[in-house]
């Protein structure tokens, strides 16, 4: 008997062991939740020809390294590191996201998305959203059938 109780003891304080190695703490990643007032301020800044040249400046310099030219999330960077990154050109992609999250997202950053910050104006943080917007691409012009007004 007392071999048993040997055996228990030593089982008992194997397990003790294994579960006190809780898994660590997750670490804290910046700005992954955005703020509800964020996500709800409109755009004030119109998508006009202007806005769409000015966003398109930022973009090859600052974002065409990850997000691809064309927005299709396979820039060189990304490739090189393994980001996944949505493919903005994709309708999908951006359907539920208001301007406002976007906005956030590219001042502030979003997990693997580094933060823009102070190098923009805000402004041109807007300007940024509208060209993000512009890059989806849609379906051939014959599978475009005028959408029917709902009133
Ligand atoms: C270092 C690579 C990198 C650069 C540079 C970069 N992004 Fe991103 N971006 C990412 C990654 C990775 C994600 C996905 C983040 C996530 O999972 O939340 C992302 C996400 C986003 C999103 C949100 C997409 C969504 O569905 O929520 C927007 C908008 C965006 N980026 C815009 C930009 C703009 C505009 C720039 C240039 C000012 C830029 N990014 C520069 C890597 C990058």
């Amino acid at each position: 008997m007392p071999r048993f109780a040997l055996l228990f003891t030593a089982l008992f304080l194997f397990i003790a062991a294994v579960s006190a190695q809780a898994p660590p703490p997750q670490r804290p990643t910046t700005a992954t939740v955005i703020p509800v007032e964020a996500a709800k301020q409109p755009n004030p800044v119109k998508a006009t020809p202007e806005s769409l040249e000015r966003g398109k400046k930022w973009w090859n310099m600052d974002c065409a390294t990850c997000h691809g030219k064309t927005g299709d999330g396979k820039g060189e960077t990304a490739v090189d590191t393994k980001l996944t990154i949505p493919d903005f050109t994709d309708p999908a992609a951006l359907k539920d996201r208001t301007d406002g999250e976007l906005f956030y997202i590219i001042k502030n950053g979003h997990q693997a998305m580094p933060a823009e910050g102070q190098r923009i104006k805000t402004e041109e943080g807007w300007d940024l959203v509208n060209y993000v917007r512009s890059l989806v691409k849609t379906k051939a012009p014959a599978e475009q059938k005028p959408q029917t007004e709902q009133k």
